[in-house]
């Protein structure tokens, strides 16, 4: 597989009074050229972290401790500062959490628009304006809607409007944090189509971050399950969701509403995962597994089950049998 990005063991620590969050700690993917890769898992386990990290935008207390993460040729955890705000927008896109923090409460989006176009992207006032117009019918915003404020939209077009902002200087790869998740269903399949869409047309590579994996599922290639800091399964979404090798990919299976499964039990992961301030060694998933045995408390690797299929479980040989017994909420009961 070509990788546009490859992330190798990257850890990002909080600084806090009690000591280092390890937020990320260890985790390895790839991202290939063109295609959608959803990272998923639960609230807190390290998603924005790890996408603000790869944009170099983590918030002052906290730092890339130790790793690599190599974009289109170059690592991005230890370029300079001037090297990689080149990157930004340019060849690296974020459309951050909330689409508000994405847009500029008192400015026009089309002086947004402009900002971008014309300041970083060199293009002529005239140009950008005919651009600018482009990248709204793109995301299916009228022309007409550039002269709004931002608190003038819903939060589907300010979804919209950040995506349209994020792709102006055509990027290589886009990293969306949670674009859907404040949105109801209908709102939410849009939004997913429109990327979608625009994934085709342009043939860039996008990150999509969420913690639903019916999201993964209907608008995602491939798929980086990530858990307390660490990824513990990714490889094409097919592969993993229909044959997922890890027991905390197929407890998240079963939380979660399926589209095509519609009626079936949901079944909730009991417990919560492990503070980050002190995780505990061995596999980060034992306390809440059902399957975990003495030999979980050794850290297992994360490395290639099957062609294109990682997964970090001691147990993940026997996966075929135990995904039968993970569906039955009797297994998960404590
Ligand atoms: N500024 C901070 N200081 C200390 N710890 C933090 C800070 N920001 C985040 N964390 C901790 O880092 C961990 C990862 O947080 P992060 O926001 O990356 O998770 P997430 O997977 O994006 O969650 P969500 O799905 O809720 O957005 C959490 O345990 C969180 O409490
Ligand atoms: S390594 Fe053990 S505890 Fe961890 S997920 Fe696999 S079976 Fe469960
Ligand atoms: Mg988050």
């Amino acid at each position: 597989m070509d990788a546009l990005l490859d992330v190798r063991d990257l850890a990002v620590h909080y600084r806090t009074a009690a000591g280092p969050v390890r937020a990320v700690d260890g985790a390895s993917f790839t991202v290939p050229a063109a295609g959608i890769v959803g990272l998923v898992g639960e609230s807190g386990c390290g998603k924005s972290t790890l996408g603000r990290a790869l944009m170099g935008v983590l918030p002052r207390a906290a730092s890339i401790a130790a790793g690599s993460a190599v974009f289109e040729g170059r690592d991005l955890v230890t370029l300079a500062p001037a090297e990689r705000r080149k990157l930004l927008w340019r060849r690296l896109a974020f459309v951050p959490q909330t689409a508000m923090n994405a847009l500029d409460p008192v400015q026009r989006l089309s002086a947004q628009m402009q900002e971008v176009l014309v300041e970083r992207g060199g293009l002529s006032r005239a140009a950008a304006g005919t651009r600018a117009a482009a990248l709204f019918a793109m995301v299916g915003l009228e022309a007409g809607r550039l002269r709004d404020w931002p608190h003038q939209f819903s939060g589907g077009m300010r979804q919209r409007a950040s995506i349209a902002l994020a792709l102006a200087l055509n990027p290589a790869l886009l990293i969306a944090d949670e674009p859907v998740t404040a949105l109801d269903v209908i709102v939410q399949r849009q939004i997913l189509d429109v990327m979608r869409d625009l994934q085709a047309r342009l043939g860039l590579a996008m990150i999509l971050v969420t913690h639903d994996v019916a999201v993964v599922a209907y608008a995602c290639d491939r798929v980086v399950v990530m858990y307390a800091g660490r990824v513990v399964e990714s490889g094409p979404v097919r592969a993993v969701l229909e044959a997922p090798l890890h027991p905390y990919t197929m407890g998240l299976m079963n939380a979660f509403p399926d589209l095509e499964r519609a009626g079936g039990e949901l079944v909730p992961i009991e417990g919560a995962p492990p503070s980050l301030l002190n995780p505990p060694g061995g596999c980060r998933f034992a306390a809440r597994c059902p399957f975990a045995e003495a030999r979980c408390a050794q850290d297992p690797a994360l490395v290639e089950h099957a062609p294109d299929h990682q997964v970090a479980c001691w147990r993940a040989p026997e996966a075929p049998a135990l995904r039968p017994l993970a569906s039955e909420a009797a297994t998960w009961a404590r």
